[in-house]
Parts: structure tokens; sequence; C-alpha cells
């Protein structure tokens, strides 16, 4: 069945790819975005998905994005939470403001979104919530205490939320990507990305469209029977 569907983050990387899987598989999809507006409308004019621009970390203002989603394409039934940010440190330099904004944009958000969708998807008997952690909040990272311990608490979260929408027909899954082909993972230094690359067994980079694919199948009507559960794509990197 058609449903409306929300991806954080939906006009870049993953998540951009992770919109045009939702369009194919045949639902309205909402793209949020924050900071890249000619990405954001590149992306727009390419795929006919519209983009919506708010700040997931701040809660007031997922609260009216999602009543201008919901105006628009009607009732959220697909959450996807994928916006997410790096900032990278070693703890022993990691400044307040670096461990505050990671945590606030990966792991707050996840609860601002889903504050603001969930009421509607219990009244409604149907959802599907989609959490994107990462490889490195299952087996942590030097230099990333904070994105590790957002991630971590991603997957918490989505088992928490998925025993209490069970009755509902809300089932929340989280999806742990491993080291894909984004900006994200461009803007490590290439030594160091060398050395990830090396500890990866499938000997590549994910695609987005790796990701893109599971979110799809676990967003879909007849995936009623999956929930809280974590899903490793990594290419071998950590079996969990
Ligand atoms: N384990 C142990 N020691 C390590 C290490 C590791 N993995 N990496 C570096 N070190 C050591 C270095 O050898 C160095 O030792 P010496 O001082 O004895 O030479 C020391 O730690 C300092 O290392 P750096 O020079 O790298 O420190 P820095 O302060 O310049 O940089 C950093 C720190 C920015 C965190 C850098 O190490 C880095 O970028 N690391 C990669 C972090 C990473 O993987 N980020 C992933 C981003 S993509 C993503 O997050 C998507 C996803 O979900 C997968």
């Amino acid at each position: 069945m058609q449903r409306t569907a929300l991806v954080t983050g939906g006009s870049r990387g993953l998540g951009r790819a992770i919109s045009i899987a939702l369009h194919t598989a045949g639902h309205r999809v909402a793209a949020v975005y924050l900071s890249n507006e000619g990405a954001a409308q590149a992306f727009s004019d390419a795929t006919s998905i519209p983009v919506f621009r708010w700040d997931v970390s701040d809660f007031e203002a997922c609260g009216k994005g999602v009543c201008a989603v919901e105006q628009q394409l009607g009732p959220i039934g697909i959450l996807v939470n994928n916006a997410g940010i790096t900032s990278d440190a070693v703890l022993h330099r990691m400044t307040p403001d670096q461990w505050t904004r990671v945590v606030n944009t990966n792991l707050g958000s996840v609860f601002n979104m889903c504050r603001h969708v969930i009421e509607g998807m219990r009244a409604r008997g149907y959802g599907r919530i989609v959490n994107i952690s990462s490889v490195n909040g299952e087996k942590g990272q030097f230099g990333q205490a904070n994105y590790a311990a957002a991630k971590a608490g991603m997957l918490g979260f989505t088992k928490a939320l998925a025993i209490e929408g069970a009755r509902k027909n809300v089932t929340v899954n989280a999806v742990a990507p491993g080291y894909c082909d984004t900006d994200m993972v461009a803007a490590v230094a290439p030594d160091i990305r060398q050395q990830i690359l090396d500890g990866i067994p499938v000997g590549r980079l994910g695609t987005p469209d790796d990701i893109a694919r599971l979110v799809a199948f676990l967003a879909d009507d007849a995936s009623g029977f999956i929930t809280g559960a974590t899903f490793d794509v990594n290419g071998g990197q950590y079996m969990a």
C-alpha cells in the first residue's frame, strides 16, 4: 500500500538513496535537509521528491515540520531517522560542543522525530520506523566517543520503542551501516580510510544502495513481524 514516508537527511548520502528507494517502492516521500540548500533543490528537481528544511535536533522544529509534511502528503506511515553528523576527536581533545552537537543531532533527533509521529501511528495502527545507526555504535571507533555513544543509544531506543509499538503494528528496527561511499567517509584522512578499507572483508566500501534496499524492505507492509532488530550491512567488517 502507498504510504507517506519521511526521511531525515534525505537529500544526500545514504538518505538520498533511501528516499529514492522508498519513492521507487511507490511511497510518497518527504526528504528533510538542513544545510545544503543547493544539493537539496537539485535532488528534488531530479527526483520530484519534495524537500523540507528544518533542524532535527530542535524538538519544536520537528513538530512543525511533521505537521507541514502531513498537510502536504498525508499521515506519516514510514519514518527513517537517517540524519547524522560526525565531529571526530580523541576524547582528551573533544570539546563539550562536539559532544553535544553529535549527540543531539544523531540521537536527540530520534526522540524528537519519533515523539511527533508515534501518537498518529498508534492511533492509525500502522508504522514503520527505521533508525540508521552505525557499525561504530556496535564496535566503537577511535576518535568517535560522541558518535559511537549516539549510535549505540539508537539501538537501545529502537528496542524499547519496538516493544511499545508492537501491539499497534508499529515496527521499529535499526540498520547499522559500515563504511559507505559518502561525503562523511570521504572526509576521513586518506591513510586512515585505507586502513579501514583493509579491514573490510568484501574489500570495498558499501554503496548507499546497499543500505537503501534493506530500509525499503523493512518499511514494507509485509515486514510486520520484524521488529526490535539491528541489521548489520558492513561487508563483514564487524560480526555481532
Ligand atoms: N587505534 C589505536 N591508536 C590509534 C588509532 C586506532 N584506530 N588511530 C590512531 N591511533 C594513534 C595514532 O597512531 C597516533 O599515535 P602516535 O601519537 O603514537 O603517533 C595517535 O593515536 C593520534 O592519532 P591521530 O594522528 O589520528 O590523531 P588526530 O588527533 O590527528 O586525529 C582523529 C584523530 C580525527 C579521530 C583521526 O584519528 C580520525 O579521523 N580517525 C578516524 C575516525 C573515523 O573512523 N571516523 C569515521 C567517520 S565516517 C562514519 O562515522 C560513518 C560510519 O558510521 C561508519
